[in-house]
């Protein structure tokens, strides 16, 4: 009952919800392609891809009700717009760490984009391991009568960081129901450090690689 009452206010103008979703659907499209971009010019420039993939949502409504819950805010539109800041994302998977850094260089450097905020979970690990750079941002999305400043969670991260993130998020959710048996975040972090040394080797295998292709010139 409560769930129907919710879905009736949220969705009391299901124009004004439709106009809504569409912003974050154009900033998702719209940060995607900038993405794209610039992997495919630095594979002109340089013959190789730092993107070894993109994915991107928008966060489903079921999601957005239960992250205001979650935060305890009201499950309004408005609420989700101020207090929600992943509605609109976009995961940019890059080969290596440095690659995470270069593309990120990149996109900062672009005038249209804001930064709001620069979360570098390489540097600083989460409590169980995560590792991702975070950027909280705001994109322009020019519409037919006014610019609307939309905001969007940008993560980036090395397929190594993406293998440890997808199952710990797998094996997270299967045990949602019941608490997480004793040690498992610990072991999580161990698993992270050894995934996080094998990037660093496969970086340095890389670039040992490339500088003996150079000097063979
Ligand atoms: P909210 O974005 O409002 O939740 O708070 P925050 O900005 O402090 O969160 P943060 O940016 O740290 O993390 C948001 C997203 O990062 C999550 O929705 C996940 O996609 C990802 N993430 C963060 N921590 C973990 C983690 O421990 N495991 C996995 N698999 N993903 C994580
Ligand atoms: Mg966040």
């Amino acid at each position: 009952m409560d769930e129907i009452r919710t879905k009736r206010s949220f969705f009391a103008d299901a124009h004004e919800f439709a106009v809504v979703y569409n912003l974050y659907e154009s900033a998702v499209k719209q940060l995607a392609l900038k993405f794209e971009i610039l992997n495919s010019e630095f594979n002109v420039l340089y013959d190789r891809n730092p993107i070894h993939h993109i994915e991107s949502r928008v966060k489903s409504f079921e999601s957005i009700l239960a992250k205001l819950e979650k935060k305890g805010l009201p499950l309004t539109m408005e609420a989700a717009k101020s207090g929600v800041n992943d509605i609109a994302g976009v995961r940019v998977v890059c080969s290596y760490i440095e690659d995470v850094y270069r593309v990120a260089e990149m996109f900062e450097r672009q005038k249209d984009v804001e930064i709001i905020r620069w979360q570098d979970y390489i540097q600083t690990p989460n409590y169980n391991g995560y590792r991702s750079l975070h950027l909280d941002i705001r994109v322009p999305v020019y519409l037919s009568d006014r610019t609307e400043y939309v905001g969007a969670e940008i993560q980036i991260r090395t397929i190594a960081m993406d293998f440890w993130a997808s199952l710990e998020h797998d094996i997270r959710y299967k045990a949602n129901k019941s608490t997480l048996p004793e040690g498992i975040n610990e072991e999580m972090c161990v698993c992270a450090e050894k995934i996080a040394e094998i990037d660093r080797q496969m970086q340095d295998m890389y670039k040992r690689i490339k500088a003996s292709e150079q000097e063979k010139k």
